[in-house]
């Protein structure tokens, strides 16, 4: 956590990066974040993002030995509940992928609550808004 911290608090709270398309960049996103995690660690992506916010993840576990936790969705609601997000978090979790409109299922997540209890725990957010 430490190390994330430091590494995070390098960069500016605001900022626009221009590139490819959303599944290169999420590429790019996830071998920086990546810098700051270590074998054990865990993150966390759902049953229903895009194969863009999902890949780079579990590519980025498999060469750094991080264990993946897959967070399902509600099959009444069509979301990612906050119960279930919670269920799957723990002190070792880094990292939280999520999308915020789904086109698996087009439901659209509460990714404002979904972040905040993410953050509660100490991990990161990465949202998909594609
Ligand atoms: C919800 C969602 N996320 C990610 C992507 C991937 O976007 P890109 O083609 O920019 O990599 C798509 C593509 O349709 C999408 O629908």
């Amino acid at each position: 956590h430490a190390a994330m911290a430091d590494f995070l608090g390098a960069a500016s709270a605001e900022e626009i990066i221009i590139g490819a398309n959303m599944t290169t960049l999420t590429y790019h996103m996830s071998r920086t974040l990546g810098r700051a995690m270590k074998p054990g660690d865990e993150i966390i992506v759902t049953r229903m993002d895009h194969e863009g916010n999902v890949s780079p993840w579990l590519q980025l576990a498999e060469d750094l030995g991080l264990v993946v936790r897959f967070l399902p969705f509600d099959e009444k609601s069509w979301q990612v509940e906050e119960a279930a997000l919670s269920a799957l978090l723990s002190e070792k979790t880094r990292l939280v992928a999520l999308n915020y409109a789904s086109n698996l299922t087009g439901s659209i997540n509460r990714v404002k609550a979904l972040t905040a209890v993410a953050k509660q725990a100490g991990a990161l957010v990465y949202v998909d808004a594609v």
